[in-house]
């Protein structure tokens, strides 16, 4: 029988626990009621580079050097990486509300630029729609302020679609046909590409959000962070709140994903009354 074929065993509890605790311990994802995803990752993974033994491949990922680029491949497989552009249009709104009115108010006013941060922005439509709405604002008080979007995920072949800015036209079904209008190009099969001035505005580059020192990355306008926490043990979540926090300037605004960390709170920070979003402003 030819060795795509053959059958693997499911992993033991042991081995689970042990795959468990290793990608948690690099990665902050916690698979713990999982078990069937993170197996049938495993598997496709091992599949591809043939190799069809659990512990082989444990310690081929894990002893000596020379493995990053087998774990940057076994994470491309693992990660979810679902997205669309305006996911969850109310958190959207708010930040077009937030920034239009700190920029009508002046508040912003000896700034030189306006930040933002899509914080695992998988495949780039959080990071695109963020700047379109960051261009609208600019644009629509006639202003001459210059922003840039920092996008960052820990996947590297996601980041490397993100770079390329070309979207199926099945991706943009829920986006405002202006918004189309103004900032893609449509190019042959149904693909549409963002258009170039607005692509230099966003910086896709990888982080791990649990070596989040290693960024220096600060003062931002607004942090973007939905649907990435829920794959981290609660105090983990925290912890990588607070270091969000962090990288706020006074007035600016952390997006979280409704109902992830709601237990979490801050002193510096300010949940904002509207219900439908999970917004935080650093007082
Ligand atoms: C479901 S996607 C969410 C994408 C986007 N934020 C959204 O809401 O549509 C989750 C993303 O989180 C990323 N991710 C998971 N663990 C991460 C980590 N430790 N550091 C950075 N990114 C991580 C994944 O690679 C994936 O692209």
């Amino acid at each position: 029988m030819a060795w795509t074929y053959r059958t693997l065993p499911d992993l033991s509890e042991e081995q689970f626990a042990r795959w468990q605790y290793v990608l948690e311990e690099r990665t902050g994802i916690f698979f713990s009621h999982h078990k069937s995803i993170l197996q049938a990752g495993l598997i496709k993974r091992m599949r591809e580079i043939e190799c069809l033994d659990y512990e082989q491949y444990y310690r081929q990922l894990t002893v000596g050097t020379g493995n990053a680029i087998e774990w940057t491949a076994l994470l491309n497989t693992l990660t979810v990486k679902e997205t669309s552009f305006f996911r969850h249009e109310e958190s959207f709104d708010y930040v077009r509300k937030h920034l239009f009115n700190r920029l009508l108010s002046g508040e912003m006013g000896g700034e030189s630029s306006v930040e933002l941060w899509s914080v695992g922005c998988s495949t780039g439509e959080e990071a695109y729609s963020l700047a379109m709405i960051a261009n609208d604002c600019i644009e629509g008080l006639g202003l001459d302020v210059y922003f840039g979007v920092t996008a960052s995920d820990i996947c590297l072949s996601a980041l490397a679609e993100a770079r390329n800015g070309v979207f199926h036209s099945r991706k943009l079904k829920n986006m405002d046909p202006s918004l189309c209008d103004r900032y893609l190009n449509c190019q042959d099969d149904n693909q549409y590409a963002i258009e170039p001035w607005l692509k230099q505005r966003v910086c896709f580059a990888q982080l791990n959000l649990i070596d989040m020192l290693q960024m220096p990355i600060g003062n931002m306008d607004v942090i973007f962070c939905q649907n990435v926490l829920i794959y981290f043990r609660r105090w983990r979540q925290k912890e990588v709140l607070n270091n969000l926090m962090r990288r706020l300037k006074p007035g600016g605004l952390l997006i979280v994903g409704i109902g992830e960390a709601i237990d979490w709170e801050h002193p510096q920070l300010c949940r904002v009354s509207e219900e439908k979003v999970q917004a935080y402003v650093r007082v």
